[in-house]
């Protein structure tokens, strides 16, 4: 997979491209997403810009259904399907959930980052993702991402939520179901 995001320039690899520096996260998602390769899976991903990582997430599962959102409307790109709109927008989220059945397996926030973007797609979505909920350059909106969740812990003792576990990084979170 880093070979693909070097190859499709995405920061998402450990290399650096277009002048900024990988961020390493495709040895997470090898280590994580490398038995779901070749399975029909689905994938939304917030934060589409050109198309880079759609194209790296298409070649690297080539069974996958790829979806994207971003909320400039000049985006496009010739790998899945681009919604566009706001990911604080739960009415444009629920139109997008409604068209694929309510389900993902996998959906990624590489979108605003501000930590009231990554809340409020985060509850709107939850709900609607199979495997895995990723957030993606934490670093952003500091503690606030890391507090929050650890408040769902204190709700997972309770057994009030569907997630089983979360693994932090320094600059991302992958939250199983
Ligand atoms: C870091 S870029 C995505 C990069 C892409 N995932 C990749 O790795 O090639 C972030 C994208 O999120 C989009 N974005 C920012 N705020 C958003 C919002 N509120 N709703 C949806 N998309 C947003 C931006 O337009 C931008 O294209």
């Amino acid at each position: 997979m880093d070979n693909l995001a070097f190859k499709y320039k995405t920061d998402k690899g450990t290399r650096s491209v277009n002048g900024t520096s990988g961020k390493g996260y495709t040895l997470l998602y090898e280590k994580y997403f490398k038995d779901f390769r070749y399975a029909p899976i689905r994938i939304l991903e917030i934060g589409v810009k050109s198309g880079a990582s759609l194209r790296m997430w298409s070649e690297y599962f080539p069974n996958a259904e790829i979806i994207g959102i971003d909320i400039n409307p000049a985006t496009k790109c010739e790998v899945g399907t681009i919604y566009i709109g706001d990911q604080t927008d739960t009415d444009f989220l629920k139109k997008v959930i409604d068209g694929y059945e309510g389900y993902f397996d996998i959906i990624i926030d590489d979108g605003g980052h501000k930590f009231e973007q990554i809340r409020t797609s985060f509850e709107a979505l939850i709900d609607s993702v199979g495997i895995c909920y990723v957030v993606e350059d934490l670093h952003v909106s500091g503690k606030k991402f890391f507090n929050y969740l650890s408040d769902m812990f204190a709700l997972i003792q309770g057994k009030k939520t569907k997630i089983k576990s979360v693994h932090f990084y320094k600059s991302i979170a992958f939250i199983w179901m």
